[in-house]
């Protein structure tokens, strides 16, 4: 190979005459495949799961947050969705978004290492390739780079390589892939300066960091940050309830903090692909390498994967206090999804609750129209639309998502008894009770 010159690949981004192929399609992939279109390079968005390339092919888009016209434009600019590896061939940028999820307790990077080996032998020089997927500091040196430099090839010498960890909120208008300031990193200065380029132009701003293992911290830090507050409020409102204190109100005062506070709210628990996941990313590699273990992050777990249980037991409290078993009783679960206004269910506590409360002998419907209608629930749980017969029917509500979309008032109104982990019926009058 030829030595990269870091002049010619920032010519062939500002001129838009890079091609840019984006490794798995997925809630990640998708949008920065939209976004690298939108900004006129010809993209080619590979994923080895040949159903989802043929439905981006037909205009369907299976990612809330990229419309069907966003997609249609893109194929319309020449985005080319693919399975085939040879459609790869002459990249001048590859972003590795494939899923990093955690086996037995331990992360799974042979998503990351089957991209990296399809990307070695399509390596071109002066190509810069950038991993976005979640993963432990370390992953970029110690398990891409000696992938990417087999056959005698060199990391900064014959081709660019970093990491830029992803920070979409998925159902933010407000927050997107082009406002969200982009953390970009590279394995030299050659990389870094080429990472930039790349991004600089698909987002508003970047942050350039020192090395690979702090932008792979970042993200860890970030999500282990949210995973550990949300564990704090969840325990408080556990223990505020036996106090006898209106813990939201507490938490909406403490609010009010102009300085050195942050508003987190209970809940049914976490879910989606990074809070359950991201953490224990972090403490793995911290047994690992340091022999010592991440309390925080093992209690953060422990309280919230707790909270499932903790909404089953105060449904199964609610019934007890009117004579009612959770067994034979009606109840309609409404939100399935792991957070409001998305439809990923993932890893998803309100399955959990679902389960649980099926398990016990409960007649449980389901309300959730953001989550497909074939996503699989227990056997017999059957989806239903909230409407007021279906909330009148049911002997009681649980209310673990409030989608904006939902008629709230139509389920203060007509629910019999309710109980809403998410405190969106405060002020209004229902039957019922706060998480
Ligand atoms: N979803 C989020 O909100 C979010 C946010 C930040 C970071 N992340 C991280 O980004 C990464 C991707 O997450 P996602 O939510 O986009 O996952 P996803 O499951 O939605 O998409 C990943 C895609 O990669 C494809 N894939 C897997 N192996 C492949 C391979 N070898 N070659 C080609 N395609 C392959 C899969 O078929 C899938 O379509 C993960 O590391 C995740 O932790 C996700």
């Amino acid at each position: 190979m030829t030595t990269p010159d870091p002049a010619r690949f920032r010519a062939s981004i500002e001129q838009r005459t890079a091609t840019v192929a984006i490794i798995g399609q997925g809630y990640v992939g998708l949008p920065v495949a939209m976004r690298a279109s939108e900004q006129g390079f010809r993209v080619v968005g590979f994923d080895r799961d040949e159903t989802r390339i043929a439905q981006l092919r037909a205009g369907h888009s299976y990612v809330e947050d990229v419309p069907a016209e966003q997609l249609a434009a893109a194929l319309a600019r020449g985005y080319l969705p693919s399975s085939d590896p040879d459609d790869l061939a002459g990249f001048d940028v590859a972003v590795i978004s494939v899923p990093t999820p955690l086996r037995d307790g331990a992360p799974d990077l042979s998503y990351i290492e089957a991209a990296a080996h399809t990307l070695a032998t399509r390596l071109t020089p002066g190509a810069l390739v950038v991993l976005e997927s979640t993963t432990y500091p370390g992953t970029t040196e110690e398990l891409l780079r000696p992938i990417l430099e087999a056959d005698g090839r060199a990391a900064g010498t014959d081709f660019f390589l970093g990491y830029s960890p992803e920070r979409i909120d998925p159902g933010s208008t407000e927050w997107t892939f082009v406002t969200t300031p982009k953390v970009v990193s590279g394995v030299d200065a050659a990389s870094l300066a080429a990472v930039e380029a790349f991004y600089g132009a698909l987002v508003d701003t970047v942050v350039p960091v020192a090395s690979t293992a702090e932008a792979e911290l970042v993200k860890l830090l970030e999500n282990t940050f949210r995973h550990v507050n949300i564990a704090l409020v969840n325990e408080l409102a556990m223990f505020a309830r036996d106090l006898g204190v209106d813990v939201w109100s507490a938490i909406d005062a403490a609010a009010t903090k102009p300085f050195g506070y942050m508003r987190f709210t209970p809940g049914p628990g976490v879910g989606g692909h990074c809070l359950p996941i991201d953490p224990s990313y972090l403490a793995w590699r911290v047994e690992r390498q340091l022999g010592t273990r991440f309390r925080f992050v093992e209690l953060a777990n422990e309280v919230n994967n707790h909270m499932p249980d903790y909404v089953v037991q105060r449904v199964a409290a609610m019934l007890n206090a009117q004579s009612r078993a959770v067994s034979g009783s009606r109840i309609l679960v409404i939100g399935l999804a792991y957070k409001p206004g998305t439809s990923d269910w993932r890893e998803s506590p309100a399955m959990t609750v679902v389960e649980r409360l099926h398990g016990l002998g409960a007649r449980v419907r389901a309300h959730d129209a953001h989550v497909p209608a074939d996503v699989a629930l227990a056997a017999g749980v059957e989806r239903v639309g909230c409407t007021p017969d279906e909330l009148e029917a049911a002997d009681l509500v649980v209310l673990l998502v409030d989608h904006p979309d939902l008629p709230f008032d139509d389920i203060a109104a007509h629910a019999p008894l309710v109980l809403d982990t998410r405190a969106r019926l405060r002020g209004r009058d229902f039957r019922g009770e706060v998480l």
